[in-house]
């Protein structure tokens, strides 16, 4: 038995699978976003513990024997967040995580130091780590001198499991600290930021075993002292795992919290002009790039909160057949974007609206907002010297058929649904741990699942997409010029 756990941005999921990677069972546990002042994003690291600790006490009710056979587990979680530890491994605020912008203008500082792009081979968003340091260095510097260890979220996991401040490549690699292509810190990067290796975690490759189980903890959560715990990955590769996204040019369009269109690269190819995301897959020797949109499902959770209505219900009630694009027009920029614009001022905007514009019309638009991010995805991708010929469809989203038809149709590529079951992040995250336990070979486990569907773009509406494609992109410059 081999256990995924997957911190997400809003549940920790534990997944158990036999040695035939068979899903035995799963269990989750919910986890609440904190946004204090607008822009702002943050989690306190200890419900990730108390989460992982109501998930397998679930799983324990119907699979404790197996938990008790557990022979490794994999770590998954949300990338980016600081998690700052002091001396005494004690927590000294609330983790920052990767959709707050409150530090764009400490990521635009470090971003005009070339070696940042140049070694990191990104651009330094404001999601990612490193900004976030700078700005708690300005505004907290009492906490600022306190710090000891600098953990992404999962690590922080890691530490209570095992004792342990160890972390791996493909969540390092979104630290604005990690030389991606060598694979590990660099000392100038981090003082830059006014820190130095000693605040750094340890570094595994995400297959490689990173601490073993802490045999208090083991106790309490019915599982084998000792055991290894992988590497594992951030969310995006931990899905690459468990997708089988992991051989060059197989790509996945996860519609997740954020979403994310996932590429898979047998070479580090950096593009940080084109706001792409280099970095380094779970696997030795590995890359991948990725488009990242910060509001996907996020968007039209939105959406369902001011019409109290449940998003299943907003999408069912479009029907089965998807329509032409609306005369409404949604820009998903609820928390700033990524790709392709590396802005963390803009905000979301309907355009558009008529009288007759109703609730059905706003889901619409958001989910063809949502669509023509991953297009704008799409072609930073083309520019960064990958074209893909198709992607799997992964994520909460990915259920309403509506909303894969709408994406086939603007992307004009074939997209595959999975067949049933569950192949996300923490399924990637139980085959690292499988892996690390057995020294099986990565590329023999993380093979793709049969596809039981795929969807072809309707060519019908192709033109009618492509044209409400062009309206989306010709407004996000006209907002920005009038609201900043
Ligand atoms: C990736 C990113 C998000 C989070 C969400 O760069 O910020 O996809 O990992 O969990």
């Amino acid at each position: 038995m081999y256990l995924g756990l997957d911190l997400g941005t809003s549940s920790l999921k534990a997944l158990l699978i036999d040695s035939d990677q068979r899903i035995l069972g799963s269990a989750s546990a919910p986890l609440t976003v904190e946004r204090p002042h607008p822009g702002w994003s943050e989690q306190d690291p200890d419900s990730w513990i108390m989460a992982t600790r109501v998930a397998l006490a679930e799983l324990g009710q119907t699979h404790a024997a197996e938990l008790g056979r557990v022979r490794g587990i994999g770590l998954s979680g949300h990338m980016h967040g600081a998690t700052t530890i002091d001396g005494n491994g004690k927590v000294i605020r609330p983790c920052i995580l990767w959709n707050d912008t409150r530090s764009y203008k400490e990521a635009a500082a470090l971003d005009a130091n070339a070696q940042f792009r140049l070694l990191t081979g990104n651009i330094v968003f404001p999601g990612f780590t490193a900004p976030k340091l700078k700005w708690m260095a300005a505004n907290e510097p009492e906490a600022f001198s306190r710090i000891a260890k600098v953990l992404l979220p999962k690590d922080y996991l890691r530490l209570w499991l095992t004792g342990d401040a160890i972390s791996e490549m493909s969540d390092s690699a979104g630290t604005s600290w990690l030389d991606v292509g060598k694979r590990d810190w660099d000392g100038g990067l981090l003082s830059a930021t006014g820190l130095d290796r000693s605040q750094m975690p340890a570094l595994v490759e995400g297959t490689e075993r990173g601490g073993a189980l802490r045999a208090e903890v083991a106790a309490e959560l019915g599982l084998p002292s000792g055991i290894p715990i992988a590497g594992g990955a951030g969310d995006n590769s931990a899905s690459a795992c468990g997708m089988g996204t992991v051989a060059d040019g197989q790509a996945f369009a996860s519609l997740g919290t954020s979403g994310v269109l996932f590429a898979a690269n047998n070479r580090y190819l950096p593009n940080p002009d084109s706001a792409v995301h280099a970095f380094c897959h779970a696997l030795p020797g590995t890359w991948h790039q990725m488009g990242v949109i910060l509001s996907a499902t996020d968007s039209l959770n939105w959406l369902s909160g001011i019409t109290s209505t449940d998003p299943s219900k907003l999408t069912s009630e479009l029907g089965q057949n998807v329509l032409a694009p609306g005369s409404v027009v949604f820009l998903p920029y609820l928390s700033g974007e990524r790709t392709p614009h590396n802005d963390a001022a803009i905000r979301g905007s309907f355009a558009g609206l008529g009288h007759e514009a109703d609730r059905t019309a706003l889901t619409r638009a958001v989910l063809e907002g949502v669509c023509f991010a991953f297009r704008d995805s799409l072609a930073a991708l083309a520019q960064a010297g990958t074209s893909l010929s198709r992607v799997t469809a992964i994520g909460g989203g990915s259920k309403s058929s509506y909303w894969i038809e709408a994406l086939a149709t603007v992307l004009g590529l074939p997209v595959d649904i999975p067949e049933g079951g569950d192949f996300g992040a923490a399924f990637g995250a139980a085959r690292l741990g499988l892996i690390a336990a057995e020294n099986a070979d990565p590329f023999s486990i993380c093979t793709p699942p049969a596809t039981e569907q795929t969807i072809h773009p309707n060519r019908d509406l192709s033109a009618a997409f492509d044209e409400a494609y062009l309206r989306y992109r010709a407004l996000y410059p006209a907002i920005k010029g009038a609201m900043s």
